[in-house]
Order: C-alpha cells, then sequence, then structure tokens
C-alpha cells in the first residue's frame, strides 16, 4: 500500500496515514510517498516495513554504509547530518511538552553536534555464527535473531573496523572453535590508541584452544593490549593472558584525569562528545569549594572525577561491584578525595544516606529506565540545591523532571549533545535548582 509520509515523530518513525489509521514507518522523510507493508497492527495505529520509496524528499541523501535498513543499527543515515540534529531537537522539544506541559523553548539549548558522524563508536558488540565453512561476524537484523554479516561498520572507530577484519581471517583459520564464540566485544580507546577483545562462548571452551586465537589477534592487531573471555558462567570476563584488570583496562582522558576502564564496565559510547559532556556537566554543577557532590549510577567516575577539583566532597553510588573498584582505582590514579561506593541506588539508598547528610549538588545518569524511585528516595534524606540530570532517555526524564517539578525543583536549562550520530538517540542533560 502507498502512504504519504506527514512528519517524523520521535523514536525514528516516520507518520502517515492509511484509511485514517496512522502508520509509523522507519527510514523516511515528511511529504515522501512509499510503498509500505504492515507488520504488526493495532486497533489505533500500525507499523509498517518500507517497500520502496516513491517520491522522494529533496533533503533525502544516499546513505554511506551498504547495511543500513538492513542491520537495524542506525536509524537516520538517509538524512544529512546537519538535518539530524535539527530533526532531534525539535522531536525532543515536541515530545517534552507533550509529557511535562513545560514550554521549554527559552530553557533548551541548541544541540551540541558530533565533530565525527561516522568512525565515533568506541564498542561494538557483534555475533558470531557458522554457516558450512564460513564463520560470519555481523549484527542482528532490526527486531529479529537473523545475522547480517559485515567486514565493517560505518559508527566504529578504525581500529574497531581493523579488528573486525582480522578477526574474520583469525576465527576462520580456527573454524572448529570459532564456531563455538557466539559474540564478541570489542572496546577501543582513541585517546591511548589502544583496545581489547572479549570472546563469548555459550558454554566452557578449552582454554588453549582459545589462546591460540587470542596469540593470532594480539600479533596482527600490536595495539591490542588483551584479548578475553567469557561464558555464561562468569560476571566478568578474563584475560587469556593472565593479566589484571588494571593491565587490560584503557586510558581516557578529559583534561587533565586520566579515566581508566577495565573491560566489560560501562563506558560513554562517544569518546569525543564525552569529553564535552564532562565540560557541560562541571559548567552547570557551577561548585565553590564548600560544596558537595552525590553521584548516583556513577560507573567509574566519568563525571564526578572531574567535579572532584571543585568540590569539598564527591561521592559516587554505583551498583555494580567491579565498576566501583575501577572507579575508586581511578580516584586514587587521579588523586583525587572522590570515593565510590557499591549501593543499588533503587532499592538500597537508606543503607548509605542519613538525613544528617549534607550534599549541595545531586548528579544523576541512569539507565534508560529513568531513575524516579532513587530520586524519590534521596530526597527522603537530602535536600540539594541542584540536581544535574543526564538522560539518554527523553520520556522517562519528562516523567522524572514531572516528579522534581512537583516536589519543589525548578527547571533551569536543558542542554542536548548529539552522542549518537546516524541514529535516533538522544542524550540530554538538565539542571534544576531548588
Ligand atoms: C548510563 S551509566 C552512567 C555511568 C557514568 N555516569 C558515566 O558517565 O560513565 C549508568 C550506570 O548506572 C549503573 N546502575 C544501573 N542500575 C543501578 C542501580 N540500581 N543502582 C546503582 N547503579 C546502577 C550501571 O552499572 C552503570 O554504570
Amino acid at each position: 500500500m502507498q502512504i504519504k509520509i506527514e512528519k517524523l515523530v520521535f523514536g525514528g518513525w516516520g507518520l502517515g496515514k492509511y484509511k485514517g489509521k496512522v502508520v509509523f514507518v522507519p527510514y523516511v522523510l515528511p511529504e515522501e510517498v512509499v510503498e509500505v507493508a504492515l507488520t504488526k497492527e493495532k486497533k489505533n495505529y500500525a507499523f509498517a516495513r518500507l517497500i520502496e520509496i516513491i517520491s522522494p524528499s529533496p533533503e533525502r541523501q544516499s546513505p554511506p554504509c551498504p547495511y543500513f535498513t538492513v542491520c537495524g543499527g542506525c536509524d537516520y543515515q538517509h538524512i544529512p547530518y546537519s538535518l539530524q540534529t535539527e530533526v532531534k531537537q525539535k522531536l525532543f522539544q515536541e515530545e517534552f511538552t507533550r509529557l511535562t506541559g513545560l514550554e521549554i523553548t527559552e530553557l533548551l539549548k541548541p544541540m551540541f553536534p558530533s565533530p565525527s558522524h561516522l568512525f565515533y563508536r568506541n564498542r561494538v558488540q557483534l555475533k558470531v555464527e557458522r554457516e558450512g565453512y564460513k564463520i560470519k561476524i555481523g549484527f542482528y537484523k532490526r527486531d529479529s535473531r537473523e545475522l547480517v554479516a559485515v567486514d565493517k561498520c560505518l559508527l566504529a572507530e578504525k581500529l574497531i573496523n581493523q579488528t573486525i577484519s582480522a578477526l574474520q581471517e583469525v576465527l576462520q583459520r580456527h573454524i572448529a572453535i570459532g564456531k563455538e564464540i557466539k559474540g564478541i566485544e570489542i572496546f577501543v580507546s582513541p585517546d591511548e590508541g589502544s583496545g581489547i577483545v572479549i570472546l563469548s562462548t555459550l558454554v566452557e571452551v578449552n582454554k588453549r584452544h582459545l589462546q591460540a586465537i587470542a596469540e593470532e589477534l594480539m600479533s596482527a592487531l600490536p595495539f591490542l593490549k588483551d584479548v578475553l573471555f567469557k561464558h555464561r558462567a562468569f560476571a566478568f570476563p578474563r584475560s587469556l593472558f593472565e593479566k589484571g584488570y588494571t593491565q587490560s583496562a584503557l586510558l581516557f582522558k578529559i583534561d587533565d584525569f586520566k579515566i581508566m576502564c577495565y573491560p566489560g564496565v560501562f563506558f560513554q559510547i562517544n569518546t569525543n562528545q564525552n569529553k564535552i559532556l564532562s565540560k557541560i556537566v562541571t559548567q552547570l554543577a557551577a561548585l565553590h569549594k564548600e560544596e558537595s557532590v552525590l553521584e548516583l549510577y556513577a560507573g567509574i567516575g566519568n563525571l564526578s572525577l572531574p567535579l572532584s577539583a571543585y568540590a569539598k566532597r564527591v561521592v559516587g553510588l554505583e551498583s555494580n561491584c567491579l565498576t566501583v573498584k575501577n572507579a575508586n582505582y581511578n580516584a586514587q590514579l587521579n588523586k583525587t578525595k572522590a570515593f565510590f561506593k557499591i549501593v543499588n541506588v533503587e532499592t538500597a539508598l537508606e543503607s548509605f544516606l542519613t538525613t544528617d547528610d549534607n550534599f549541595n549538588c545531586l548528579l544523576v545518569d541512569p539507565p534508560r529506565q529513568g531513575c524516579i524511585r532513587a530520586l524519590k528516595q534521596s530526597l527522603n534524606f537530602i535536600q540539594p540545591t541542584k540536581i544535574i540530570y543526564v538522560s539518554c532517555h527523553p520520556a522517562t526524564l519528562a516523567r522524572d523532571i514531572n516528579y522534581l517539578l512537583k516536589s519543589g525543583y525548578k527547571l533551569k536549562s536543558l542542554q542536548l549533545i548529539d552522542m549518537f550520530p546516524q541514529t535516533q538517540h538522544i542524550e540530554t542533560v538538565a539542571l534544576l535548582h531548588r
């Protein structure tokens, strides 16, 4: 069936109508007439697959990646980059206003574009399959478990693409064991010019066989610091060369701060935009030396360590024990007074906070689900004058800000940062004052 796209909406979709029913279609632009096939139908709306563009928008560009629309990782490669940031800014404003009822034109700053539109990801997770005598490495198709074999990913740092080529050759040479490897994580640091590879298997595999693969990879790719392995029984990856986590860690730099990142631990995907994010958080915190900062969902201290240069006390809470070990290592490495503690901030904040605590600034950087429970819990104990909320999901940000507004906070500014060019994802930093 043919429909005309009326506008782009949140989540990477274009919206058109068929017989009065709203239809969501990916990879389109406003005013385009497209041939689509319904994939999921609900009472009032439907989702569709794009089959053909009958009448293209003059804004449409030819996507740089040959796997675009097949591999499912990108949403916007058909849109020129300068228009992508405009689209994201507009969609964020519409969605946030719809969910909060707030008029934010004055509060919303122009999005920080990413200096690199391609080759910016420092980490990718790939799947591996064997088809006959061929090892296939790639990503799953959108909403499916079907593998799309790729020889490169245009979003990934160049060191990652070199690693994919080498892995293809090495795993093919070791096909008997190569087929046992189901997943591969490649993580690189452009700051250090280094990388690591983590090989995942479903079951325990003879370590000597994996070591042979690891040795060949290390000699083909001299920038690799380590090759690690992981299977279901392990909480964290293990080095195939008996290295400790600090020896395998990658070094990132934020101004004068050294941030080491252990294998398997969270780090922001876009290395350059992460430096901008850190700068924005530090500026918004506008700390003076008598103030104290509490960060919830602190990771390895990526945002709180740079803040420690301006504060009396910085404490980060994080639920993952290896991540906390890593964060405290970073605190010592940079000779800061920051410290990090293992706390599940959604269920156990009361194990750490007391009503005598005096934190002026609360910084939160939760996963997509947002942090309404952690905010409610925190405000039972502390009354920070500033709250900085770093969000990767506008809808949960809006929900949580609604709660903070009802609790006596005022929204002062919203800053968008494009951490994820070519995709529909939006990173936001919100500042609230009591
Ligand atoms: C989006 S990351 C942010 C990390 C850090 N702020 C940064 O910039 O690298 C979210 C972090 O929250 C942690 N996390 C998730 N759920 C948590 C919970 N219930 N309690 C504490 N930490 C949690 C994750 O392990 C992850 O490190």
